[in-house]
């Protein structure tokens, strides 16, 4: 269907990439599982694997639509996406800046086979510009950040960084899993490739696991050549269901972010809460860049530090509504401990170096009513 330029962010959701069945007049995507094609007679050699089927394009050209890129991949995970960007784009002697409070799984990747084929990392804190002046080498390639970050919602300025990456001719990468493209859209604030878990909120109900890719042409070109190596693609009607769960994506994401700025308010005044980690919160330190970054919400993900007398395991425990669980972004209310989920694969000197207690517990709200959620908190502080 040919679709008005000017369309808004919901609209995408539910139209851009869908492709209307011009057999029947269907409305949705018809799923098209073949994983042979003719090649004759001009046909464009289609595979699965080469991530140049219907279902995979209509995936790719909705998430392309929301976070305004050129060209996108999908992939069988968040990490997926990762690990062929990062393979796709450097080489042995090449040297990455990544901003050190990352997701732990993304971290053990990097440490545990990016550097194994010669890539040099610097972990730094970003949120001190002079920090990224002062990793620069004359082999640095490529930026890698997280915002906000996995646990503790420290943000990045977008903006700053893509200035930085321009100047020294760096490519620019930005995973937002965390604040989705409803919130936030790094590609507009100059950042050259984003990059999600749509196993999170694209999913959204804690069913589908997948990564996306999107950019400039050439870089998608580039990583393309490493997909296409690695493998790590989508499955015709695996494709079909995230397209359908991405349709409600605003309106989820919406409601979740509505009851994590009202919670977070609630359990900063709470006695047995000592800090509370939400961009949206005045007393965030990034308070005035989370509103010139984020639009129109601040995302459903936060974390809290108990206080010492509480044991966060047996606080999980009480919980009746919200799940201890790992993962995030679905339609139900999850809670996690870092130091045993997220970041679990790192040691414990680089949590504390990350400056994660294990008093933390990282929360990702969903779409409940906020006063079941509230209750739910109260009850198991008092248990
Ligand atoms: C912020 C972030 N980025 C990347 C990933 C990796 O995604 P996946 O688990 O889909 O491979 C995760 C997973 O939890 C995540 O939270």
């Amino acid at each position: 269907m040919k679709l008005p330029k000017t369309i808004l962010t919901s609209t995408k959701c539910v139209h851009s990439g869908t492709q209307i069945d011009e057999n029947q007049g269907g409305v949705n995507t018809p799923i098209h599982t073949s994983t042979a094609f003719k090649y004759l007679e001009d046909y464009e050699m289609k595979y699965p694997r080469m991530a140049n089927t219907s279902n995979q394009i209509a995936v790719v050209d909705k998430i392309n639509a929301l976070e305004n890129a050129e060209k996108g991949l999908v992939f069988s995970s968040g990490l997926g996406a990762i690990a062929a960007a990062l393979l796709g784009l450097l080489k042995p002697g090449d040297h990455l800046i990544v901003q050190s409070d990352i997701y732990g799984g993304t971290a053990h990747f990097m440490h545990h086979r990016l550097e194994r084929t010669g890539v040099d990392i610097s972990f730094v804190d970003m949120q001190n510009a002079r920090n990224l002046k002062e990793a620069l080498t004359t082999s640095t390639k490529l930026i890698y950040v997280e915002t906000p970050s996995n646990p503790l919602m420290k943000l990045t300025d977008l903006s700053m960084v893509a200035a930085f990456a321009k100047k020294h001719s760096l490519i620019s990468f930005t995973d937002n899993t965390f604040a989705t493209p409803i919130f936030q859209q790094p590609l507009n604030l100059g950042i050259d490739l984003v990059m999600h878990s749509g196993t999170k909120y694209f999913s959204g109900h804690s069913d589908i696991m997948f990564g996306y890719l999107g950019g400039n042409s050439g870089l998608m070109d580039l990583i393309k050549v490493a997909q296409v190596d690695l493998g790590a693609t989508l499955d015709a009607r695996l494709c079909y269901e995230i397209e359908r769960s991405m349709k409600t994506l605003h309106l989820r994401v919406e409601r979740a972010a509505e009851n994590a700025l009202k919670l977070a308010s609630w359990l900063e005044l709470n006695d047995n809460v000592e800090k509370v980690y939400y961009p949206g919160l005045p007393s965030h330190p990034q308070f005035e860049l989370a509103k010139q970054q984020m639009q129109g919400g601040f995302g459903a993900m936060m974390s809290f530090r108990l206080k010492g007398a509480i044991d966060p395991i047996k606080f999980q425990k009480a919980l009746q509504i919200i799940c201890p669980a790992v993962s995030l972004g679905g339609v139900e209310s999850l809670i996690g401990s870092p130091y045993l989920t997220s970041h679990k694969s790192i040691s414990q000197a680089e949590r504390d170096g990350m400056g994660i207690s294990n008093q933390d517990v990282r929360f990702s709200v969903g779409i409940e009513a906020v006063e079941d959620l509230k209750n739910d908190l109260k009850q198991a502080f008092e248990a």
